[in-house]
């Protein structure tokens, strides 16, 4: 069994823990030198070698084939198709696996295939291998599954994000491969669009907090021998469709943009993040892939971004299939590559032959200018250079020991720990006691595919034939805690999939009703089914009809019911809230998800998880926490309609948190100020626990309309049973500002107010 242990003391692989930096003339010295032979290569290639730097493929694209062109098994490279695409088309880059994850002996035959014209020297720059590790290495089977990001979000931990980033890069490293798609900076505001589950929930600066420990953490202090590159996506308003379908266009203010959707990807850009992947949508009427505003002149020149920028997945050529703003696929490309798109994830054969032909023929033309591709490629090569992979000398598999063994287990299992949000305990039902049978039930309980779901050996994360066989299920978790005379087992009903959509079908009725009237307690799992992107697209946030059913059918035996909600996002299940008498939501806990939430039932750990997004209470009202105040306005002009299932920042424990004294050093503020805030945080309870202090400021007036409140920090801290913390908080008045509808920041005078849990504190800026 897993066990809990202190997150940042007891943990001290050498890949974790902070390298000494360079002194700093050394260091620019080195950057000099780098620079200089960066330099040099990018003057000795030709056009075709600088367009081969531009073009990245799928394994497809070389993998070898049977006669009826499937994939053969165990992989194989096609030796014909590397020399055609890697030599002679002179590719630079290769994504992905083919239809499922790989063994560290399957990548070592890829990677060590993919290398080899530049170690043997028929290519002049090595390649640079992209893959989505997004929960850990989802494509490298055995490796440490973690929490999807929306769980690593509700952790409100930026160690234990940092520390997911960090095992994550040691074993993509173990892999082979440098350069990981994650992670997503999204903002989750739109709960049903397909990926919500991959966001860190619909805060800004809880998306920016969490997002940029875990850059920090795959990139290290320096890359070495562990880290690998970020690639932060999808740059940027992808997650806002208003149509709620991935890849649909998204309608956000540059006051919004500003406040909202932009500072999670400045921010980890700022920190260093050496790549960002653009987003597949469009945004105020001008697709992610031809924003030279926001590709160029914001992040490249206004926020000095030194790396290089990827396409998604074939969005060169959906600009003019899908989005028709160019006649042609030559259109299409140059206006992509011109307006700062570095690398086309073209990315199939024989489509990327097309596009590096159009590419040469377009710096012929004088389309793209010499000046543009030589800044694309000089990028690429800068990253690659920092990833050392001009070096021939790889590591591999064998150098990293720790590859899916139990340090890293453990540290998936705490990030699921302090995920795990309890959203409702009436009358002590949790922990259950050890006295008590269990039936463990639901379409979630009793396979990994929905503790993990999409990006989890396969994309869309469906195909039970790839469970790892250390995780656990939620019903397994149980038996191996319980032993099997304690707790039963009723599926009730079981997702699938109909016409692409999620369904759900109740099943063995009466072996669920029987056996839930010989329990005490239902242990009732529900949720999705795994999806993601278009095939994850949804009709409504509503839980299926069938799974409220199940619901239904275990309130009327009787006995105490336990919900847990296994889903990426918040499913409207208003009508079997109020006889529930606990309602836990695991989110995607990942492998080692199960053992924690049993741990957490049963009171052997205590929960600490808060929501990182507001749930929504009714299918057609999706409110935020930081809505300005005509959103609460009700028919009767009072101000009560603000009516969410539950708050963004919610969640129970087994301890009682009172808040007392908020105190504030000033009352009246200069521009120039910063605040000292202090607040004690007494735990009357004989359980320690962590606790989650958040800090809201609002804004009493102003000339654009004020959000209600805004996070402006947070902290989880660690507080004893009986026993009272002084928690202390600077907050700079230069934090105040708020964007105009040109996006612009300012600061105006007037009366604000700070709120830590129900408690305010009011102060005038002058
Ligand atoms: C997704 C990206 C992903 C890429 C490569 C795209 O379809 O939108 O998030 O990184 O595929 O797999």
């Amino acid at each position: 069994m897993v066990r809990f242990i202190p997150v940042i003391s007891t943990f001290c692989l050498l890949y974790l823990v902070a390298c000494q930096p360079a002194s700093e003339s050394s260091t620019s010295n080195t950057a000099n030198q780098n620079d200089a032979k960066i330099d040099a290569l990018l003057a000795s290639m030709t056009v075709a070698e600088k367009v081969g730097q531009t073009c990245q493929i799928t394994l497809d694209g070389i993998s070898a084939k049977d006669a009826n062109n499937q994939t053969i098994e165990p992989i194989k490279i096609d030796s014909n198709k590397l020399k055609e695409a890697l030599e002679e088309y002179k590719v630079g880059s290769i994504l992905n696996v083919g239809a499922h994850t790989f063994s560290l002996e399957d990548w070592k035959v890829v990677v060590d295939a993919v290398y080899s014209p530049f170690v043997h020297g028929k290519t002049k720059v090595p390649i640079i291998y992209g893959i989505d590790a997004i929960h850990g290495v989802t494509y490298t089977a055995a490796s440490t599954l973690f929490p999807q990001e929306i769980g690593l979000a509700a952790t409100w931990n930026p160690d234990l994000a940092y520390q997911f980033g960090r095992v994550t890069a040691y074993e993509t490293r173990a892999s082979g491969l440098h350069w990981n798609f994650s992670p997503v900076l999204d903002l989750g505001r739109s709960p049903l669009w397909s990926r919500h589950f991959e966001t860190l929930g619909e805060d800004p600066y809880l998306v920016a907090t969490m997002g940029s420990a875990i850059s920090r953490g795959y990139q290290g202090d320096s890359i070495g021998k562990y880290g690998v590159a970020a690639c932060l996506k999808h740059f940027v308003g992808y997650s806002a469709p208003l149509s709620g379908r991935d890849r649909t266009p998204a309608w956000i203010p540059q006051k919004y943009m500003s406040e909202l959707y932009l500072p999670p990807f400045k921010k980890a850009v700022k920190e260093g993040a050496l790549t960002l992947m653009i987003n597949s949508g469009v945004l105020n009427g001008i697709p992610g892939h031809i924003n030279k505003e926001l590709l160029t002149h914001t992040l490249k020149e206004d926020w000095g971004f030194r790396g290089f920028t990827v396409s998604d997945w074939e969005d060169f050529i959906m600009l003019h299939t899908v989005h028709c703003v160019a006649e042609n696929i030559y259109d299409a490309v140059v206006q992509g590559f011109n307006a700062g798109v570095d690398m086309s994830m073209v990315p199939y054969s024989p489509q990327y032959k097309e596009y590096c032909s159009i590419m040469i023929q377009a710096v012929e033309n004088g389309d793209i200018s010499m000046e543009r591709l030589n800044d694309a490629v000089r990028r690429i090569l800068w990253v690659k250079s920092e990833l050392g992979l001009f070096e021939t000398d790889r590591n591999q598999a064998a150098d990293y020991p720790a590859f899916g063994g139990q340090e890293h287990r453990t540290i998936a299992y705490n990030s699921a720990l302090e995920s795990i949000t309890l959203l409702e305990n009436k009358a002590n039902c949790l922990p259950l006691k050890a006295n008590q049978k269990v039936l463990i039930a639901g379409p979630t309980a009793d396979n990994l595919i929905f503790v993990n779901g999409a990006w989890t050996h396969t994309w869309q994360g469906a195909d039970t034939a790839y469970n790892n066989k250390k995780g656990k299920t939620i019903r397994a978790a149980f038996e191996s805690k319980l032993g099997l005379d304690r707790c039963a087992f009723a599926q009730g009903a079981a997702l699938y999939l109909e016409d692409q959509f999620e369904r759900t079908k109740l099943v063995e009725k009466q072996d669920f009703l029987r056996k839930a009237a010989q329990s005490d307690v239902i242990v009732l799992c529900l949720g999705e089914y795994p999806s993601t992107e278009k095939p994850g697209d949804i009709r409504s946030l509503n839980l299926e009809p069938e799974q409220l059913e199940l619901a239904e059918m275990a309130y009327a035996s009787n006995k105490k019911v336990v919900l847990v909600l296994v889903e990426g996002r918040p499913r409207i299940i208003r009508s079997i809230v109020d006889q529930a008498d606990a309602i836990v939501q695991a989110y995607l806990p990942g492998d080692y998800g199960a053992e924690a939430l049993v741990d957490l039932l049963y009171g052997d750990q205590n929960f600490s998880g808060k929501l990182p997004y507001t749930y929504p209470r009714y299918d057609g009202v999706i409110e935020f926490y930081d809505h300005p105040r005509s959103v609460a306005r009700a028919k009767n002009n009072s101000f009560e309609s603000y009516n969410p299932q539950w708050n963004f920042g919610h969640g129970l424990s087994y301890s009682s948190i009172e808040y007392k004294n908020l105190e504030i050093s000033d009352t009246i503020v200069g521009s120039e100020d910063t605040i000292q805030i202090s607040v004690s945080v007494a735990n009357v309870s004989n359980r320690a626990c962590k606790e989650v202090v958040q800090i809201y400021v609002s804004d009493h007036f102003a000339s654009f309309i004020p959000a209600g409140k805004r996070l402006k920090g947070f902290e989880k801290i660690d507080i004893a049973a009986n026993s009272v913390s002084t928690f202390r908080f600077k907050l700079s008045v230069a934090d105040l500002k708020f964007a105009n509808a040109d996006g612009d920041w300012l600061l105006e005078k007037g009366l604000f107010s700070i709120h830590i849990a129900d408690l305010t504190q009011t102060f005038e800026l002058e």
